[in-house]
């Protein structure tokens, strides 16, 4: 759903925009290909110095790290936040934007190397969440207050305790299903939470415009030309070896091994 090329051909009636200029974009099947038809306002220039595949990340990894701690819950000095996964492709985004808005990030992660990536990307708590219980951990971490925001990207596996793991009123978010889709929630359960929130978004939803499109791209391509962003791309496959990536992915293989 994500790529990056040059314009080979523009529809009719398209503008501001030129054949062969580098564009990205998310949101548009049909990227496993050598070209791709992608609706104009879905485009992003790229900026001259910013390489394909890291355009190609920050557009979907790097927009929904953005809509979830701008837009879903803005996060500000003195927050503190869950972040699953800390070390896949969104966590580590999100925990690099988490840190800039001045919130203190807990995080989990599934084995010992990926604990260093979350340290390096600026995590101040990593927990082993194969290992040790997270809800526990997050309340000693807390005092007892629980998280103000939960990122949830894992689901089946986590959901349940990441609502017990807010403080009273905080948000969770559930935007993934790495470990499979999760239980239903019974109203009652966010009551019993701590009179909690829950919300379940699209990237689509908060990606509606060219605008608000560009306005993400543009802060997360700056942020990545300054040095404050970093994004990892664990490995590079030829298109006819898509499968072989996937199995990586399934296998919660991947890793930062390559950072730019
Ligand atoms: N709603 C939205 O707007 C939106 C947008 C983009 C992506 N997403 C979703 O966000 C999630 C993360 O995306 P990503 O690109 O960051 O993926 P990713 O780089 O593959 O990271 C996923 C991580 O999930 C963890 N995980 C936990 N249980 C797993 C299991 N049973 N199988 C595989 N991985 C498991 C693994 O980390 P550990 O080994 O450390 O546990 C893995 O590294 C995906 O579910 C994706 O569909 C949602």
């Amino acid at each position: 759903m994500e790529g990056c090329g040059r314009i080979e051909h523009l529809g009719d009636g398209v503008s501001g925009l030129r054949i062969g200029e580098t564009v990205a974009y998310c949101l548009s099947r049909g990227s496993y290909a050598e070209y791709a038809v992608v609706p104009a306002w879905k485009l992003v220039p790229v900026p001259d110095g910013t390489a394909p595949a890291i355009a190609t990340a920050l557009m979907l990894q790097g927009s929904t790290a953005h809509y979830l701690t701008h837009s879903a819950f803005p996060l500000k000095r003195g927050d503190t936040c869950l972040i699953h996964a800390g070390a896949g492709g969104v966590g580590q985004l999100l925990i690099q934007l988490a840190k800039r808005a001045g919130a203190t990030v807990i995080t989990t992660v599934g084995s010992a190397d990926k604990a260093q990536i979350a340290r390096d990307r600026g995590a101040d708590h990593v927990i082993l969440y194969r290992d040790v219980d997270f809800g526990d951990e997050v309340r000693r971490l807390t005092d007892g207050r629980g998280v103000d925001v939960a990122y949830d990207s894992v689901g089946r596996d986590t959901l349940p305790r990441s609502l017990r793991a807010l403080r009273r009123r905080g948000v969770c978010i559930s935007f993934g299903a790495s470990s499979g889709q999760p239980d239903p929630v019974s109203v009652l359960d966010l009551a019993e939470a701590g009179s909690v929130f829950l919300t379940r978004p699209h990237l689509a939803d908060y990606m509606t415009t060219t605008d608000e499109i560009r306005a993400r791209a543009a802060d997360l391509f700056g942020a990545h030309r300054e040095g404050a962003l970093h994004v990892a791309i664990d490995r590079t496959f030829p298109l006819a070896q898509a499968a072989a990536a996937h199995t990586i992915i399934e296998g919660r293989a991947t890793r930062a091994r390559a950072q730019s």
